[in-house]
């Protein structure tokens, strides 16, 4: 269904969460190295993830080698410095959803080369810095799928 794709990741509940939310939604997750952690299997169940949804996860080297496997698909930066809203785009099976580590946000250069028209941001009170990664990644995969009728992938 959609491509859910976590830069460089720190905080291994967060990527629990969202390894839960891909295997409910038919989404795939692919992780971007170096990992703020390990996902050997004893790591993983001392985390307290599950290992056995870990199998339909994908790491990589690098972004860019990330997008290329996936065929060059559209894929959307996923960003508080975002300039457009989540909810006022027509998401499409495939879609690709860039999300940065917990403490930094996306590096500036992996924002800037992401087009303008996809570079989302989920509204938030004035003052607040940011979501959840987890959220945010919540957030985002349900509006995508809820526009495709939460249809089976
Ligand atoms: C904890 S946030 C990172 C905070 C970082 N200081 C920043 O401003 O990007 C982790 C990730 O969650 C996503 N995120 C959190 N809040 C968001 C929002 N309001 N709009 C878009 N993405 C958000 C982004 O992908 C972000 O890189």
């Amino acid at each position: 269904m959609f491509n859910v794709v976590l830069y460089q990741p720190e905080i291994p509940p967060n990527t629990g969460n969202i390894i839960r939310l891909c295997a409910n939604t038919g989404s795939h997750l692919h992780l971007i190295r170096p990992l703020g952690f390990d996902i050997g299997e004893k790591a993983v169940r001392r985390a307290g993830m599950d290992y056995a949804l870990l199998a339909n996860v994908h790491a990589w080297g690098s972004l860019q080698e990330c997008l290329t496997s996936l065929g060059s698909p559209r894929w959307f930066a996923v960003s508080t410095k975002g300039s457009v809203r989540y909810d006022s785009v027509r998401f499409v099976k495939a879609d690709t959803f860039v999300f940065g580590p917990e403490t930094r946000g996306l590096p500036t250069q992996i924002i800037e080369d992401c087009p303008l028209a996809q570079r989302l941001r989920i509204p938030m009170r004035e003052g607040n810095r940011s979501l959840n990664l987890s959220n945010a990644a919540a957030v985002l995969v349900y509006e995508a799928w809820r526009q495709l009728g939460f249809l089976e992938a």
